[in-house]
């Protein structure tokens, strides 16, 4: 441990006597009047459609995230399904409890770092991201069982049955879809049954081709009439297992016998008058988030200018990430500061180190390594007639996962396993460092940044999300500030983004985000400001409980999402 992390370790263990913020969940301000309608906002249209079908079936929002989650598995495979896994942030109407689901996937026990190296002893990017090495066991059809279950008011099957119509009466892909499957091409084709499924006659599908996934509705009616046995146990685990192993991976029965969905305690921070309910380790986005406005609850960013504002809020960005690097995992298996990193008397400290008009070299402040997640991810927000509330967000990692489908089962698995720091001391694809917290274990969950967020305030309330790997937390934390400052779902979505993630010690900078005299501020304090194509896919919905007016909103960057109110 170097004199930093020893310091930090020590006044860990000084805030930890003093207790923790995180512990139990506290109440929610306002227990505010039912809305009367329901807004619903995701990647895809059929999958918007496809909650409002349950709803309007007698189903709740967890139902109809249920079904808006299992339609986007068949319509946007390219970021989500039900061979990856999620994380959900619930806020439920009744009693005004909020709760985590954590769908992650957990590495199968059989897991060897060696896997991920090649004979040289350098990373082998191919094991980590593509076929079946790269994939941990599944969590999201557990996570659809647990929220049906628990929170739902409707059979699984009923809520199940929009996704399983579309994969057996067939769809219109999406242009993204069809872009994604060109791309990785060569990837499906290492494997039949990828090429059987996505590359029908051995071409990428045409634009306006309806497309049927026979294999995947089967595989949804057993999840459908048999919970957690129709995917973990019997025919589909057999032949996920047969078919992974086939292929050189090392998943057992046992593996998938042995997963489970879990319920945690959300993280919870007030700022500015509302409470912000996000998501735990093994997310590092809720830690990330909370001490972010808990470093600019220190200062009025409402009477400053812009560049002075976004200085404030990327010193805020670069030592939160700085942090979620070095610390995270899961949280089963690792011992995490998180007292310390959630305590406001933490926050004062860090909020010392920033200088009032000049950038901080991320040099020079002590870490120990960086990961860095993927990219390809969906989010999708619910409110409900009666006021529940659910974010979402789910991933098979980069684009199509693993490009790995396992034969008979019309599953596509996750290339989750990269989201672990997969080689100790050994630099990822970025040439960066891994942290030992999140080295890969039999049953442990991999660090992500998915964030879904509830933010509940007197007179208005809201649900966020975005994808983005890495970004998902600048894009989440600038979506509840622009909330927070009075905008709606329309304008959160649409608003320009920036972001800093320690390292590289950059501005990410989407056009347009600050004008010219903000950059030219911003330069001169030390910031290197390095333009980025546009980035995430938000979809949001808002609550205004004066007057009730729900808004439901997405991105503008992508023409195949869907905000809908009814
Ligand atoms: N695979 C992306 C994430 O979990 O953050």
């Amino acid at each position: 441990m170097n004199f930093s992390l020893h310091v930090r370790a020590l006044l860990c263990g000084f805030l930890l006597a003093g207790g923790a913020a995180w512990a139990a969940e506290p109440a929610t301000p306002a227990q505010a009047a039912a809305p009367g309608h329901a807004g619903i906002a995701s990647a895809s249209n059929y999958a918007t459609d496809a909650g409002f079908a349950v709803l309007a079936k007698g189903g709740n929002a967890f139902d109809a995230a249920v079904a808006v989650a299992a339609a986007l598995s068949v319509v946007e495979p390219e970021s989500s399904g039900i061979g990856g896994g999620f994380m959900a942030t619930l806020h439920l109407a009744k009693g005004g409890r909020n709760v985590f689901i954590d769908a992650r996937e957990t590495a199968p026990m059989a897991v060897n770092s060696k896997d991920y190296l090649n004979p040289d002893g350098t990373p082998n990017r191919d094991t980590a991201l593509k076929g079946p090495l790269s994939a941990g066991i599944p969590g999201e059809p557990a996570g659809l069982v647990l929220l049906a279950e628990r929170y739902g008011k409707l059979p699984l099957a009923v809520s199940l049955a929009p996704a399983i119509k579309l994969a057996k009466e067939g769809f219109k892909p999406a242009p993204r879809l069809l872009r994604s499957i060109a791309r990785e091409q060569k990837n499906l084709e290492r494997w039949p049954a990828s090429v059987a499924k996505f590359l029908p006659g051995g071409k990428v599908p045409a634009a306006g081709e309806i497309w049927r996934d026979p294999e995947q509705a089967r595989t949804l009616e057993l999840l459908a009439k048999d919970g957690n046995a129709g995917f973990y146990q019997g025919e589909v685990a057999n032949k996920l297992v047969a078919a992974v192993r086939a292929a050189g991976g090392n998943w057992t029965l046992a593996d998938l016998g042995n997963y489970r969905a879990k319920e945690r305690t959300p993280i919870s921070v007030d700022y500015r008058g509302y409470r912000i309910v996000t998501a735990p380790p093994p997310s590092s986005g809720g830690v990330a988030i909370a001490e972010m406005l808990n470093i600019l609850r220190g200062y009025d960013l409402t009477k400053m200018d812009p560049a002075t504002r976004a200085h404030y809020e990327i010193e805020a960005m670069r030592r939160a990430y700085r942090d979620h690097n070095d610390y995270l995992g899961d949280p089963d298996f690792v011992q995490m500061p998180l007292a310390m990193l959630l305590s406001p008397y933490y926050a004062d400290g860090l909020r010392q180190s920033i200088l009032k008009d000049r950038a901080t070299p991320s040099d020079m402040l002590p870490h120990e390594s960086v990961h860095e997640p993927g990219q390809h991810t969906t989010h999708f927000s619910i409110i409900d007639k009666d006021g529940n509330m659910v974010g979402i967000t789910s991933t098979v990692n980069y684009i199509l996962g693993s490009t790995f489908v396992a034969k008979g089962t019309g599953v596509l698995l996750n290339d989750e396993m990269d989201d672990f720091a997969l080689v100790p001391d050994q630099p990822n694809v970025y040439g960066l460092l891994g942290s030992k917290a999140n080295a890969p274990k039999g049953g442990k969950r991999m660090l992500s940044s998915m964030s879904p967020t509830i933010v509940i305030g007197k007179d208005r309330s809201a649900v966020i999300g975005s994808p983005g790997g890495s970004t998902i937390i600048t894009q989440v934390f600038e979506g509840i500030m622009h909330f927070i400052d009075g905008q709606g779902a329309q304008q959160i979505v649409a608003d320009k983004r920036y972001h800093h993630q320690f390292l590289p010690d950059v501005v990410y900078v989407e056009d347009g985000v600050f004008d010219a005299a903000t950059s030219a501020r911003l330069k001169a304090m030390g910031y290197t400001l390095k333009p980025r194509e546009p980035w995430g896919f938000m979809n949001v919905v808002t609550w205004n409980h004066r007057g009730n007016q729900l808004d439901a909103a997405s991105d503008p960057r992508h023409h195949d999402g869907l905000g809908k109110v009814e």
